[in-house]
This record gives C-alpha cells, sequence and structure tokens, in this order.
C-alpha cells in the first residue's frame, strides 16, 4: 500500500462494504484487507448476484462481521438469523457506506429509491457518506440511462468514484473498469474523516527539483516527497481544494488533487506563482535546490574535455520567501527545514526569517528522520510563539498533527 496513505487515526472507525454482482467485485475482499489494516472494522452486504461471484465466507474469512445476504431473516445461508432489522444495521453502526463495485442495477435503485432487496434497503437508509465505485460494460456504462443515474447520484452529494476507461473483463474496451483500489481506498478515508478544511485552498509543494547543467546530468537532493504528499492526502481527506506542485518522482496522489509535475526550481517557482493569489495557505515540503549549475549548453560534455572541470551554480530562487513576504492577511504558510544540528534555533530563525506561519524542522541526521524515510520526529515553531518537538510518527501521521495545529492557527 502507499506509504502516503498509511494513517493511523482511522482506526475505530466502523465502515459498510456493499458488493454488487460483477467480476471487479473481488476487488472488494483485498479493499477489506486493506482497511482492516487500518484498524477500520467493516459489516458487508452482497446481493444475489454478487453471491454468483463471491462467497459470504470470503470475507468473513477477512474479518468482515456480519455478512448481509438477504432483507429477511433466517434465510439461508445468512449469517444474522436473529437480526430482525438488517436493513436498518448499517445506517445505526457504520460511519459511512461504500458500494464496490456498484452495478448498473444497484446505481438505478439508488438513484431512483427502489428499495426491493438488501443492498438497495440498507444504503437507502443509511444517514452518513456513501462512496459508490462502478464498474460494468463500456456500453452499459455510457448509455444514456446509466449516464443520467450517476448525475443524479452526483447531485445528491454522493462520493463517486469515477470508473477508469481501459480494457473490462469481456475484453471490450472503454470507460467502466472499476478504479483502481488507492482511489477507491482513499475516497473512503474521505467519507471517514472530518471535514475541517472544506471550502479552504491549499498549495503543496514536494519533492527534489532537478537542475540540468548538460543534457544528461542533473544537480539534485535525496527527497521522495513523501511527506509533502501525506500532507496533500490529508488535506485533501479533509475536504481541502489542493494542488500539489511535485517535482521528479513524488509519489501518487488521489485523482480529486490537482498534480502539476514540474522539474527544476523555476518552473516550480513559476507554477507557484500562478496559483499563489488564488490559495489560502501554502505548505512548503519541497527539497528546492538552493543552486542550479550555470548550463553547459545543448550538447552533451565529452568526459576527455577538461581535466580539473569546475562547476559554476547561481542561487535558484527561494519559493517560500519569496511568496511568505507577499502574503495576504488571510494567507498562511508553512515552512519545513531539513537541519543537521541546532535544531530550535535554526527553525525559530527560518520562521522569521522566511515570514511563515509555523515552520517544522526536522534533524535529517538521525535514523527515522531522514529524507525517504516512513517517519518522521520534528519540531514545531509558530508564529503565535507556540512550539513542541513530536515524537517518531509516521509521515501520515505527522501531516494529520500539522494540518490540526495549523486549524487553529
Ligand atoms: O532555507 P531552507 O532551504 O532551509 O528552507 C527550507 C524551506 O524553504 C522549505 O519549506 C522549502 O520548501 C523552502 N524553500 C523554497 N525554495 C527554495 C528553498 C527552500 O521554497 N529555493
Amino acid at each position: 500500500m502507499d506509504e502516503q496513505l498509511r494513517f493511523t487515526v482511522f482506526s475505530g472507525k466502523r465502515l459498510h462494504i456493499g458488493v454488487c454482482g460483477s467480476i471487479a467485485s473481488y476487488k472488494a475482499l483485498d479493499l477489506l484487507r486493506r482497511w482492516s489494516d487500518a484498524g477500520i472494522t467493516s459489516g458487508v452486504t452482497m446481493t444475489a448476484a454478487a453471491r454468483q461471484f463471491l462467497t459470504p465466507l470470503a470475507f468473513e474469512a477477512l474479518g468482515a462481521s456480519p455478512v448481509y445476504t438477504t432483507l429477511y431473516a433466517g434465510g439461508e445461508n445468512d449469517s444474522l438469523d436473529r437480526d430482525i432489522f438488517p436493513h436498518l444495521s448499517p445506517g445505526a453502526s457504520a460511519d459511512a457506506f461504500v458500494i464496490v463495485a456498484a452495478s448498473a442495477s444497484t446505481m438505478a435503485r439508488l438513484a431512483h429509491g427502489l428499495a426491493d432487496e438488501i443492498l438497495s434497503c440498507q444504503a437507502l437508509a443509511f444517514p452518513g457518506p456513501l462512496v459508490i465505485a462502478p464498474a460494468m460494460n463500456p456500453r452499459m456504462w455510457s448509455n444514456p440511462a446509466t449516464r443520467k443515474n450517476w448525475e443524479i447520484l452526483q447531485k445528491r452529494g454522493h462520493i463517486l468514484v469515477e470508473p477508469d476507461s481501459g480494457r473490462v473483463a469481456c475484453r471490450e474496451e472503454g470507460a467502466g473498469r472499476l478504479a483502481k483500489p488507492h482511489e477507491i481506498y482513499a475516497a473512503v478515508l474521505k467519507a471517514l474523516s472530518p471535514q475541517d478544511f472544506s471550502g479552504v485552498h491549499v498549495m503543496v509543494t514536494l519533492g527534489p527539483t532537478r537542475e540540468f547543467w548538460d543534457p544528461v546530468r542533473f544537480w539534485s537532493n535525496p527527497s521522495t516527497g513523501l511527506m509533502g504528499a501525506s500532507l496533500a492526502v490529508a488535506a485533501f481527506l479533509r475536504g481541502a481544494t489542493v494542488h500539489a506542485l511535485c517535482g521528479p518522482g513524488a509519489p501518487w496522489l488521489p485523482r480529486g488533487i490537482a498534480r502539476h509535475d514540474v522539474l527544476s526550481a523555476k518552473e516550480m517557482y513559476s507554477m507557484a506563482n500562478d496559483l499563489w493569489p488564488t490559495m489560502d495557505t501554502g505548505i512548503f515540503t519541497a527539497a528546492v535546490a538552493d543552486f542550479a549549475p550555470i548550463p553547459l549548453g545543448e550538447h552533451k560534455f565529452k568526459k576527455g574535455s577538461a581535466e580539473n572541470l569546475t562547476l559554476r551554480l547561481t542561487p535558484n530562487p527561494d519559493i517560500l520567501h519569496s511568496l511568505g513576504r507577499a502574503k495576504k492577511p488571510h494567507q498562511k504558510v508553512v515552512g519545513f527545514a531539513a537541519e543537521t544540528g541546532n535544531l530550535e534555533q535554526e527553525v525559530r530563525r527560518k520562521l522569521s526569517a522566511k515570514h511563515a506561519d509555523m515552520l517544522v524542522g526536522n534533524l535529517v541526521n538521525e535514523p527515522g528522520s531522514g529524507f525517504g524515510a516512513a517517519t518522521n520526529s520534528v519540531f514545531i515553531a509558530d508564529a503565535q510563539g507556540r512550539s513542541d518537538y513530536l515524537p517518531e510518527l509516521s509521515k501520515p501521521d505527522l501531516a494529520w498533527r500539522i494540518l490540526t495545529w495549523l486549524c487553529a492557527l
């Protein structure tokens, strides 16, 4: 699983998973397992068609409890012979409901309130967030009836995970393939998240930059972009509109995040400048190269051409400093500092020198807190005079804590 989705804050949440008759529904088993690894417990409902492809036992074996298959208690193969109101149970116990894979008929039932079997009854009686991830033949998906039902469900405010395009199980090509599991996984985390960043426009810079000297050689650093990706994902889950300015090699991000891939510091600076006037918050995690080699030209440098080669460097623009200085009163700026010593002193100095509202520093030479590590332990200081050391946390959990701190600024 992608590291940037590994939040522990969802542990203890409860999910209800609806499964329809599609061969893609086998992926619900894998997702159930991933949610369970995050500490999220699940109940499952299988339609009659789903049971033609998969058995309740498969879900039970992976920890789902209960698994509903019929509206009426005591039915054959029903693990719920004492629950006389099975259609109301998920509504009373689950924090979110996801249908994966959703068939055209289940979508039609939901769009029109037709509650003639267990899954649609439970979904209609569910008051919380509903996530729908369909999968079907491309001709069924593009049929005007399905398009209309999708539009109705969209207008109703459900969290929809649009299918992908490509080759489907029946070997036809087109839109209708179930979205990638991590897209559905992230949509469910969003359904389980507080929406305290709703309406907030957040820009995150992440990853390294690459400063080319000749067409085949560049100056860079070992940043992986995991800290920035975790912040972009956490802000997205909590309802923000997120723009991610990604240096080369930055990790996968959910498709709900606007991703802008850039290469050099100058490209990142130019993109950040363009976006900044419409942003409320800027989070600058990118390990921007402070210097760029003066380019040699359009041809490759041949290794025999000079002895004692000297590389000349020029300073790059400081994106955080420049946007921090130009910020409007409603805009907030968060900077990061990768240090090798004097952590508190450097964090406080950069907080003021860069006109930041919050600065997060770590020691890159400590185990569990450097470039590419899955975890980080940091010292944070803010412009209101508050500061704290946060212990070693996974980068997604640290991102969650930073956003909570930012909310209170
Ligand atoms: O000055 P220093 O590079 O240590 O500052 C680190 C902070 O400044 C980080 O938030 C980094 O993303 C940002 N930065 C920047 N543009 C640069 C250099 C650093 O935005 N050219």
